[in-house]
């Protein structure tokens, strides 16, 4: 490997949500202990991102700063290269969070009282952009089959079909099930959304994170009439750990839609921009880490197929999910008979084991546990001890 994948930098006491979380439950900062919650990773950040930005530093002040025509290449770019996709500058609006454009698209393209279908158990933050925003989720629940999870065509036909019903919000690659949807399973999921006239927000933050064997498709490079009829939120912030810099790219192929959404989006954002930095590292990532993402993916990879034999091996009461994309494998520990609540509660206590909770993302997640297994490998092999210490 070219890269470092093993130097952990340990964030106690940064403002780190994922590792000050954990103080909460009487970790100390002298304990090799690290946290599994939340979506970043435990990887130092690439040179090439760090060069960038010290760069930067040493040209710039640091006033107002708009993306540049080569940052708006360099994400098509991007998209061309590793997805196939041939985006257009001017479908970019920068924003700093995907989960601020879903909330907008939620409110600019749905009114009070209408329906905004889900795919649950889903990330929690879009039940909240429906419920916080007076619309109605639809639930269409994910199917169990064998190891992955389905969608559940008849059941999302029906409930697209009601008038009421105006938005989709797919999760894709789908997080936290670790599903990779395939281009099969999209263009049915679109062509059920355009026959009813429901609009898709496709969040597609994890799309660069892409086990062996699988394939991404972008929502909206399956054809003319799908990239007409939904909104695109993509990031490099997942794929390259750089979250903090807040700096996520949204599409919207479609004029008309596009301009609702800047309409709406200055009613709660008068004056949206990114900053100076977020810019920089995003276009240095895009233009130079494929090689980074290759090798951090071959770690993620590497971690996956040890917790699958291990869990196989030593803790057969816990199923593993195939993960298929995205680096947050999903375990169902409800073969082992406990609630999710003590689950939880052994978890934070003894065992000091800080995975997100399955109920986090709805009641089909209860009693499970979601792994964010972006981290050095030993620190994987050291939570399985622990985990079959706990469990077995
Ligand atoms: C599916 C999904 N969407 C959005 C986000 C967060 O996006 P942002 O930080 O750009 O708001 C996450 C983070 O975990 C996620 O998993």
């Amino acid at each position: 490997m070219k890269y470092d994948f093993e130097t952990v930098k340990k964030r106690y006491s940064t403002g780190s949500f994922k590792w000050d979380e954990m103080k909460k439950y009487g970790v100390k900062e002298s304990e090799d202990i690290i946290p599994f919650s939340v979506a970043d990773m435990e990887f130092v950040t690439a040179p090439e991102i760090v060069e960038a930005l010290k760069k930067e530093l040493d040209a710039s002040i640091m006033g107002y700063a708009a993306p540049t025509e080569n940052y708006f290449e360099t994400v098509c770019e991007w998209m061309k290269l590793r997805h196939e996709w041939n985006a257009k500058p001017e479908w970019i609006l920068p924003s700093h969070g995907i989960v601020d454009a879903f909330f907008t698209a939620v409110r600019t393209f749905s009114k009070e009282g209408e329906g905004v279908i889900l795919n649950t158990p889903v990330y929690y933050p879009m039940y909240l952009a429906i419920e916080k925003q007076g619309r109605k989720l639809i639930d269409n629940p994910l199917k169990k089959s064998g190891s992955r999870y389905e969608i559940d065509f008849d059941d999302l036909e029906r409930k697209a079909a009601d008038p009421n019903t105006k938005l989709l919000i797919l999760c894709s690659p789908h997080n936290p099930c670790g599903r990779v949807w395939t281009r099969e399973e999209l263009s049915k999921i679109g062509d059920i959304c355009l026959k009813n006239n429901v609009l898709v927000i496709s969040d597609e933050i994890h799309f660069d994170l892409i086990m062996p064997g699988h394939k991404h498709t972008v929502f909206a490079s399956i054809s003319e009439e799908f990239a007409n009829n939904c909104v695109v939120c993509t990031a490099p912030s997942k794929t390259f750990n750089i979250a903090g810099l807040q700096t996520s790219n949204i599409f919207i192929p479609n004029p008309e839609l596009r301009e609702k959404f800047l309409n709406s989006l200055m009613l709660s954002n008068p004056s949206p921009k990114c900053n100076i930095l977020g810019y920089c590292a995003s276009e240095a990532a895009y233009k130079n880490c494929a090689a980074w993402l290759d090798e951090a993916l071959r770690v993620i990879d590497a971690n996956r197929k040890l917790i699958c034999s291990y869990a196989a091996r030593e803790l057969p009461a816990i199923k593993v999910y195939d993960l298929e994309g995205t680096y947050l494998l999903w375990l169902d520990f409800n073969g082992l008979g406990l609630n999710y609540k003590e689950l939880a509660k052994i978890n934070h206590g003894e065992a000091k084991l800080f995975f997100d909770e399955g109920y986090i993302f709805g009641k089909a997640g209860e009693g499970f546990e979601r792994w964010n297994i972006a981290c050095p490998t030993r620190y994987i092999q050291e939570a399985l001890e622990r985990l079959k210490k706990f469990y077995r």
